[in-house]
């Protein structure tokens, strides 16, 4: 009797009453002829026994994406999906709908809506559209190479570019890192971000799309300026914005690269995340790369960004890696910038040479805040130990900019040979005072006003773990000041840096 009410139970909660139980019309397989954007949508397959109808629909971001709860509403075969990693939205509904074609699926995924048509096709066909799941090797920790002493300093073409880039673009960044003095200012990596990519050739190897004619070349071009040269791939088929990803081409891509010549790799989740959704899968999926980079014989920096997920920091060195990212993606506003620099970056004890937390890319000189709030961006993520990869256009940096950005000792702080990452030692309400051991043992503190008026704000030795403070100077006035009165007016969401030695 139990067991009769519980199939019951489960029966009215697959099925609404009134609607057919036996198989429905949208059993078999459907195609989908236009990928489209964001899943890139190319078969819905269902099959219905009983009351109970399942199926997946395959995508080329997610590969089969599983239908869940799948059931008939008037006539429409309604589901739900995982979505991502979105917490406000863990799964989404989809619905497909019969038309004299064939079928509609609507339905959305991240910020992507779907809206497809898709006709009827066979079971060979399906077959031939079947997604090729990849198996992750088992866990091996990857030897990790000493590439990044201290955090990389460079620039990356996303903050300000997006998937808007080209070899040209590339050529007169590097130009301009020699030109502005930022390359002897210690900046050396330029850095491709996403869209760089083209399609595979018959033999699996990636080429690049028709605005990079000549990786080698360009890779050559970015050394002969002294400066090294970056890339960016995923582990899941596409990127995050929806390029080629390296899922099942994982070696071969990590040769290619080394054969182009390049230094570094930032390595995205991005869609990755559908296949590597746990810490042990995700790891993995990071310590193939990174044994795979390694394998080349070429020294490659490995650069994780998965946001922080897993405490990547305990980690991230095990799988090769000398830098990972801890946050989701800075935007140029002081409000993310400073959620970022200040709440959310890894925890201090996993940094240090070689390994680095990695709050994101830098937005100065993209023009969205204030100088104080600039100020404060460079005066964070020095302090933090974080990497300096600048993400604006390098021909057109305000000179205010450039002073932020070349400042010998503010960059000193960050490149400090004890790659400490600094972390606040007092809170006062909306005054924080943040405190760096730096190997010559003197001490870098800054006093940052995330308020919105401007504040008075004092160092004091306890700060820095003296107990007097004997010299001290202002790094951005490039000036030393009288250590016995560290008292300063702090602007609004502004920042004081000083270096401080004491007994
Ligand atoms: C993600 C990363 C960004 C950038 C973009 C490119 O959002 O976090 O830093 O690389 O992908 O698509």
């Amino acid at each position: 009797m139990r067991h009769l009410l519980t199939t019951l139970a489960l029966a009215t909660s697959l099925t609404p009453p009134g609607e057919a139980l036996a198989q429905t019309r949208f059993d078999g397989v459907w195609l989908f002829d236009d990928a489209g954007p964001n899943p890139g949508v190319t078969m819905l397959q269902v099959a219905s026994e009983g009351t109970r109808i399942t199926g997946a629909v395959t995508t080329e971001w997610y590969g089969p994406v599983t239908m869940q709860n799948a059931r008939l509403d008037k006539g429409v075969l309604t589901f739900e999906v995982r979505n991502l990693n979105d917490r406000e939205h863990p799964t989404r509904t989809w619905r497909v709908r019969s038309t004299p074609k064939g079928v509609q699926l609507e339905g959305q995924m991240w910020f992507s809506k779907i809206d497809a048509s898709g006709r009827r096709g066979t079971v060979k066909q399906a077959e031939a559209r079947a997604f090729r799941f990849q198996t992750l090797p088992a866990w091996a920790e990857v030897e990790q190479l000493p590439l990044a002493p201290t955090p990389p300093m460079g620039w990356s073409s996303w903050n300000k570019f997006a998937e808007k880039i080209d070899d040209a673009t590339i050529r007169a960044m590097a130009d301009a890192m020699v030109s502005t003095g930022l390359r002897d200012a210690g900046y050396l990596y330029v850095n491709i971000d996403d869209g760089w990519q083209g399609t595979r050739g018959p033999d699996g190897k990636i080429r690049a799309n028709a605005k990079f004619p000549d990786m080698k070349a360009l890779a050559d071009y970015v050394h002969s300026k002294g400066l090294k040269i970056g890339i960016y791939s995923s582990q899941g088929p596409r990127t995050c914005a929806g390029f080629e990803g390296s899922y099942g081409h994982v070696q071969q891509d990590a040769q290619t690269f080394a054969d182009w010549g390049f230094d570094y790799l930032k390595y995205d989740l991005c869609s990755g995340e559908y296949f590597y959704a746990d810490a042990d899968t995700v790891k993995r999926s990071y310590a193939e790369m990174g044994a795979a980079l390694r394998a080349t014989g070429r020294p490659i920096i490995f650069s994780l960004c998965e946001y922080g997920r897993f405490d990547v920091g305990a980690w991230g060195r095990q799988v090769g890696g000398q830098l990972w990212r801890t946050t989701g993606d800075i935007t140029d506003d002081y409000k993310t910038m400073a959620q970022i620099g200040f709440d959310k970056n890894g925890k201090p004890e996993y940094a240090g040479p070689n390994g680095f937390n990695d709050p994101d890319m830098l937005e100065v000189g993209n023009g969205g805040m204030s100088l104080d709030e600039y100020t404060t961006h460079m005066t964070l993520w020095a302090m933090s130990a974080a990497p300096l990869l600048m993400g604006h256009d390098l021909r057109q940096t305000p000179p205010a900019m450039l002073a932020l950005l070349e400042n010998r000792e503010v960059i000193a702080v960050d490149q400090d040979s004890k790659g400490i990452q600094g972390k606040a030692v007092r809170k006062e309400g909306k005054l924080e005072i943040w405190s760096k051991a730096l190997a010559d043992g003197s001490v870098a503190l800054a006093l940052f006003n995330r308020g919105d008026a401007s504040a008075r704000m004092e160092a004091r030795a306890a700060d820095a773990g003296f107990a007097a403070i004997t010299a001290a100077r202002d790094l951005w006035r490039a000036a030393p000041v009288a250590p016995d009165v560290l008292t300063f007016d702090v602007p609004a969401h502004g920042a004081v840096m000083l270096r401080v030695q004491g007994a």
